[in-house]
């Protein structure tokens, strides 16, 4: 639209402030990107600000605040080598999105999280994609009164009515543990990740599902809670060996408590697979570097990433108003390390 040069004058904030009827202080806050207000307040001044054709470049600065291009992401273990194959899926379906990624890593500690979920607020960040590090209701509750959209990662999250991608957990250790029975195991250890985690606790349901589907006897003195780590896992194993419980196989929750496991086994002088079968859950890249060769249930974790990014940008965007759950199949990856599949039934 063609400027009459003759009918600008002027403009002021003050009279951008008169027109949208609110003080000069927060049309100066909107303009600024000082402070988050609400999306009503933005649009009203916006509008004065466009309609007296106030300063172009304070209204594409103003505009800005209306968007950042950028998705916040907090994860709560970036050294477990499962989240930065979920980091590299949301990277790359932002990039095609156009949108960075602040990556945040809490590692599992209620303040942290409490802090980025903050941080990212105040960078006013478009969306979050989330992953729960701990069992906190307030840092939930917080997320959610932030009104910015959410994607629940990897985990539900009890209370929060967010969008989620996950993999059938409960189906996925079921698989696992079957397929240690169908080996002819019967005094099958399970090394759990927090139950307080969705993902943590529907693995321990499919343990239990897959004993009872074939009548063996839950034994509590063969279960022990891990925390997702390495070094917990190594722990769990030598607690089983000092319980001097007998055991011929070890399901744990994630590929590395399961290769802190065998590393514990193997200081003890037992052989994995031919004294006790392992299996992990995650399939990591080490899974088919470590020797003897996981078995592990696959989680698809590039695509879990990519298409939570999907569901937040629709989110952003408006395309979505409903939440949506995604849940992707895990599958089998049969390996050296319950016996391979030479001899699998
Ligand atoms: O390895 C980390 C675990 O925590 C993964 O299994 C993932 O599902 C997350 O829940």
């Amino acid at each position: 639209m063609a400027y009459d040069k003759e009918n600008i004058r002027n403009v002021t904030i003050k009279d951008v402030a008169k027109r949208a009827e609110v003080s000069i202080a927060t049309v100066s806050r909107i303009l600024n990107g000082k402070d988050r207000v609400s999306p009503l307040l933005a649009e009203r001044v916006l509008l004065a600000a466009k309609e007296l054709q106030y300063q172009p470049n304070d209204v594409a600065r103003a505009l800005k605040i209306k968007e950042s291009r950028s998705i916040g992401l907090i994860i709560p273990d970036i050294e477990n080598p499962f989240f930065p194959a979920l980091v590299r899926g949301v990277q790359d379906a932002a990039k095609i999105h156009n949108y960075a990624v602040i990556l945040c890593n809490t590692d599992g500690k209620t303040d942290e999280e409490k802090k980025y979920i903050q941080f990212l607020y105040s960078k006013r960040v478009d969306g979050i994609a989330f992953t729960e590090s701990v069992d906190n209701k307030k840092n939930i509750a917080l997320l959610d009164s932030l009104g910015i959209p959410v994607v629940l990662l990897d985990r539900r999250v009890e209370g929060m009515k967010a969008s989620g991608v996950s993999t059938d957990n409960r189906l996925g250790a079921f698989m696992a543990t079957k397929h240690l029975i169908e080996k002819g195991k019967r005094r099958i250890a399970f090394i759990s990740g927090s139950p307080k985690l969705s993902s943590g606790a529907d693995r321990a349901s499919g343990y239990q599902d897959a004993l009872l589907h074939y009548s063996i006897q839950y034994d509590k003195k063969l279960a022990f809670i891990g925390a997702f780590t390495y070094e917990s896992g190594y722990a769990a194993a030598e607690n089983l060996l000092l319980s001097r419980h007998q055991f011929d196989a070890i399901f744990a929750s994630n590929d590395i408590m399961a290769i802190g496991a065998i590393e514990c086994l193997n200081k003890y002088g037992i052989r994995v697979p031919e004294d006790v079968a392992v299996v992990g859950f995650d399939d990591i890249r080490l899974a088919t570097w470590y020797k003897p060769l996981l078995t592990t249930i696959r989680q698809p974790v590039y695509e879990m990433g990519q298409y939570a990014i999907k569901l937040l940008v629709e989110h952003i965007t408006g395309e979505r108003s409903s939440s949506y759950e995604k849940i992707f199949v895990p599958e089998l990856m049969i390996r050296q390390s319950s016996g391979g599949l030479e001899e699998s039934k």
